[in-house]
């Protein structure tokens, strides 16, 4: 036996991670938590996650970094956002077609230039280690340098991020537009060059289905059938206009999803924004195709979509995958405690209780199923990837004073989802190495 393990090294905490789904088995039966505990890290991996002493006790030697009373747990997976769009968050008075119309697509020229393109990347992956967002599946722009640059800075970093280059073939203004051609031929260029490698993977990302014609999305669905062990993004039901819009542009599909179903953009790895007005046979689909759903609640808010359902998608009989996601920039925060707050307060309006266990659940191994890496990143557990965060359960003098009350880990995780924001992540681990140390 190896005496020494110079080459571990030893996070101490509390520490929290999900042995099971809390929807299915209850909060109780679905943490490990450990008041006292300690997770073994080595080669951008973890070794093991259990109480401190044992832990300790098994790598004599290891490097040992002690973060008394603070929370160590798997980093946040954001299943929903824009990096072009960081720029555009907080844009005033407008809902989804006019905001895109009048924020979005404007933004997104610009990223024809690959400077600028490099630049958004570096800020978007600052804002993702400083609110504790270690993976996440990225929206680019219509630009192939859009992705190269994403990919070129999460590659630099180490971070597990996936990307695809949107293809929009109409209803977009000409220097954001591609053909069904054009779109996937750069698709499949950019799949050859990034998917795969390190720890990068591509989503197939036509925008939604008011910017792309038929022909469009069967190349993408062509595309992804060729490329199976990618991954499938694009919005469904997000905003009742652009439902009406959609079907009539796609007279031929009985609703808004049996559009990309028809296109064969349904199944796992598919995972579709937002879900907010479907119709019950929609919702039976989605279950039955394994494909999943990104719940975006800042930005169903911020840009006035409307209420999803988490009861009558999740929490029920015949669950579809969910994940929780930012959007920024229809979303408003980048902090996945504002987005679990909102998600709850969204859940309060339609007489359902979104518990912390569950939220938080939603915004680790529930985004990571959805983009199917959750066999090794989302979680803490032995064997996974070591993206981690440490949090501190009293970062403002306020959470400080309402956890002197708090009676159970339920508890200090309720008060982190209401209050915290990016100043609780005292540190992120990605791959084991610090992306992230708060000043
Ligand atoms: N639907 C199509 N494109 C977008 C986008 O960029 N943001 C949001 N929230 N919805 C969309
Ligand atoms: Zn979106």
């Amino acid at each position: 036996m190896n005496a020494s393990h110079s080459d571990v090294r030893i996070l101490q905490g509390q520490t929290l991670s999900f042995r099971a789904d809390p929807f299915v088995v209850g909060p109780d039966a679905a943490i490990d938590y450990n008041s006292d505990g300690a997770v073994a890290i080595r080669a951008g991996k973890i070794l093991e996650v259990g109480p401190r002493r044992a832990v300790t006790g098994r790598f004599p030697g290891a490097e040992v970094e002690a973060y008394p009373g603070d929370l160590i747990m798997a980093g946040f997976v954001d299943c929903h956002v824009h990096y072009p769009q960081i720029d555009i968050i907080a844009s005033y008075g407008e809902q989804l077609l006019e905001w895109l119309e009048k924020y979005t697509f404007p933004a997104e020229a610009k990223f024809a230039d690959p400077a600028h393109a490099a630049d958004a990347a570096n800020r978007y992956l600052d804002e993702c280690a400083r609110n504790g967002i270690t993976t996440a599946s990225v929206y680019c722009t219509v630009h192939p340098g859009s992705v190269d640059a994403l990919f070129t800075a999460a590659q630099a970093r180490g971070f597990a991020m996936a990307a695809g280059k949107v293809m929009m073939d109409r209803n977009a203004p000409a220097d954001l537009s591609d053909t069904a051609q054009a779109g996937y031929d750069e698709s499949k260029a950019l799949i050859e060059r990034w998917h795969g490698k390190d720890r990068l993977n591509y989503v197939v990302s036509p925008r939604f289905a008011v910017t792309s014609t038929q022909a469009q999305l069967e190349a993408a669905g062509a595309l992804w059938k060729e490329h199976p062990d990618t991954l499938m993004q694009t919005h469904v039901s997000e905003n009742v206009y652009a439902i009406e819009h959609a079907k009539s542009l796609h007279p031929y599909a009985k609703s808004y999803l049996d559009i990309y179903d028809k296109k064969g953009l349904l199944g796992p790895g598919a995972n579709f924004g937002h879900a907010i007005h479907l119709l019950p046979e929609e919702i039976a689909r989605l279950c039955e195709s394994k494909s999943g759903i990104s719940h975006c609640p800042t930005s169903n808010l911020f840009i006035g979509s409307g209420l999803f359902d988490m009861r009558g998608l999740r929490d029920c009989d015949q669950p579809v995958a969910v994940g929780l996601a930012t959007d920024v920039g229809g979303g408003s925060s980048f902090s996945m405690f504002e987005t679990m707050k909102t998600s709850y307060e969204i859940s309060q309006l339609l007489h359902y209780n979104l518990h912390p266990a569950k939220a938080f659940y939603l915004a680790t191994v529930g985004s990571a199923a959805v983009m199917r890496l959750d066999h090794r990143l989302g979680n803490l557990r032995a064997g996974y990837d070591a993206d981690l965060i440490v949090m501190d359960l009293a970062s403002t003098p306020l959470i400080a004073q309402r956890m002197r009350a708090a009676d159970s880990i339920f508890d200090a995780l309720f008060v982190q989802m209401i209050l915290a924001d990016d100043r609780a992540i005292r540190a992120t681990y990605v791959a084991g190495r610090k992306a992230y140390a708060r000043g």
